[in-house]
């Protein structure tokens, strides 16, 4: 047996653990001056971690301070404050804290009796979310990986229902041979909510999408898709779409949904816009969601805390049991809560821990506080757009998103495209700041999202700097 897998260890285990603590904190550090990103090829990555599996073992601190050396230049500063890319949180000190304890003592969160203790904090995490958002007490709910994670759950706990109406059973005696289940959403739903519903075997090629011009859908155009539709319908709403910030109307998706004669259940992906509901500012913009039947959101998103984590919540915990129910004399019956009974997964980590110190360092007053100061920045970057010559705010930016280009005089709708696609990548290795590309009304964009609880004005000042550089640089 070699030293660094004897189980009496304790003294490699704590100097490993200091040794990642050094590294932890050097990197936090480094982050106010750290470039975004390296953008390493994948040549130079295999280069640098790729080897052949190791025949004997090594010290537990040598191999941390290994793998940070040979991987450093592949990772990103996503925790800090100028990391813009794709909608992306950092980390709160409690939050962290929370996360290296949660890894430490190692509970699995499956079973209340595998640990009563983080059942325990789950459930108490999922009400604070309630109370933060402004949901309905008595929904359940779960923590997941991500907000794909909890559109999934949402929309299992859908197809149950839509069985139900139809007169079967989905979960326990599937989809085969049974009339389809139809869902509904508008043009502009999120990737990972199409990606679900191929999971669920309800088919991403079926969906029925209505017009969402701007972002946010057009009502009457769901109304009358809605009315060709004669059985129960799943309707996925957005809160809010990922390229412009745009809400769709919840109260109004709410209304068609009791309106449909045979029936509806409202899912709404609130991978971050459910946040606005912390602020009393932006809470309207969630109108009508505590009439939904079930939302998604993250928490490594605007909570702030490490990746992965999002949450689920239902209103109807009975079809969210009986889409998960499982038989097993060895997990039969915990003295209280047992969250495998909510979730796709059996052993799974104990993520409320991290969730519940950062809710509990922050408050309410801390998470208003943080998610007002984003929106703040992206109006701040957006007005600075909207003055700025060579630059087109492409959308008005609502909440924290703030989706823009470069135009440069006589380019062709083919050359602007281009420019815009060199200017994700020029910016990017300009160092200062992360943003991402996309398509937005059929022209290439980019896009800045506003979620970090560190990000400052002078952060922003110096995302602006990049972008004049970038844009001057390939003027032509
Ligand atoms: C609206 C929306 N839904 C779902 C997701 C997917 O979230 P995750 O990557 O946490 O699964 C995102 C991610 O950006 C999103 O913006």
């Amino acid at each position: 047996m070699t030293a660094a897998i004897e189980p009496t260890a304790v003294t490699a285990t704590d100097r490993a653990l200091r040794r990642a603590h050094q590294l932890a904190s050097d990197f936090l550090a480094s982050l106010p001056e750290r470039p975004v990103s390296f953008l390493p090829s994948p040549e130079e990555m295999a280069a640098a971690l790729d080897e052949a599996l190791p025949e004997a073992g090594s010290d537990p601190a040598a191999v941390v301070d290994e793998w940070f050396a040979r991987a450093e230049r592949g990772i990103t500063a996503s925790p800090g404050p100028r990391f813009f890319g794709f909608v992306t949180g950092g980390v709160t000190p409690a939050a962290l804290a929370g996360d290296w304890l949660a890894s430490a003592i190692d509970q699995n969160a499956g079973l209340w009796a595998s640990s009563p203790a983080a059942a325990q904090t789950e459930l108490v995490v999922l009400r604070w979310l309630k109370e933060l958002f402004g949901l309905p007490a008595d929904w359940a709910g779960a923590l997941t990986s991500g907000a794909t994670m909890a559109n999934l759950i949402g929309l299992i706990a859908a197809r149950q229902w839509a069985g139900r109406q139809l007169g079967f059973d989905a979960a326990g005696d599937g989809l085969a041979g049974r009339p389809p289940i139809v869902v509904a959403s508008s043009t502009e739903i999120h990737l990972s909510a199409v990606k679900c519903l191929a999971t669920l075997g309800l088919g991403r090629n079926q969906l029925r999408k209505a017009a969402a011009a701007g972002g946010s859908v057009d009502v009457a155009a769901m109304a009358a898709l809605l009315r060709g539709i004669d059985g129960p319908v799943i309707i996925v709403g957005n809160a809010a779409e990922v390229n412009s910030g745009h809400f769709d109307d919840i109260a109004a998706l709410a209304d068609l949904r009791d309106a449909h004669p045979a029936g509806a259940w409202l899912h709404v992906d609130g991978a971050f816009g459910l946040f606005a509901g912390a602020s009393p500012r932006f809470a309207h913009f969630n109108r009508g969601i505590e009439r939904a039947d079930s939302v998604a959101s993250d928490a490594h998103k605007w909570l702030n805390v490490p990746y992965d984590s999002g949450f689920a919540f239902v209103r109807d915990a009975a079809i969210l049991r009986e889409a998960f129910a499982a038989g097993g004399a060895y997990v039969a019956g915990g003295a209280g809560w047992d969250p495998f009974t909510h979730v796709p997964e059996m052993s799974r980590r104990f993520r409320g821990l991290a969730a519940w110190c950062a809710l509990k360092a922050f408050g309410r007053d801390g998470y208003r506080a943080v998610v007002e100061r984003c929106v703040d920045n992206a109006a701040a970057f957006a007005r600075w757009i909207e003055a700025t010559p060579g630059v087109e705010l492409m959308n008005a930016a609502p909440l924290n998103i703030v989706c823009f280009r470069l135009l440069d005089g006589g380019r062709d709708d083919q050359a602007t495209d281009e420019l815009n696609r060199r200017a994700v990548d020029a910016i990017q290795r300009d160092g200062r700041a992360f943003v991402t590309g996309t398509v937005w009304n059929g022209h290439t964009a980019i896009r800045a999202a506003f979620d970090n609880w560190q990000t400052t004005p002078d952060d922003v000042a110096m995302l602006q700097a990049a972008v004049a550089d970038v844009a001057r640089s390939l003027s032509t």
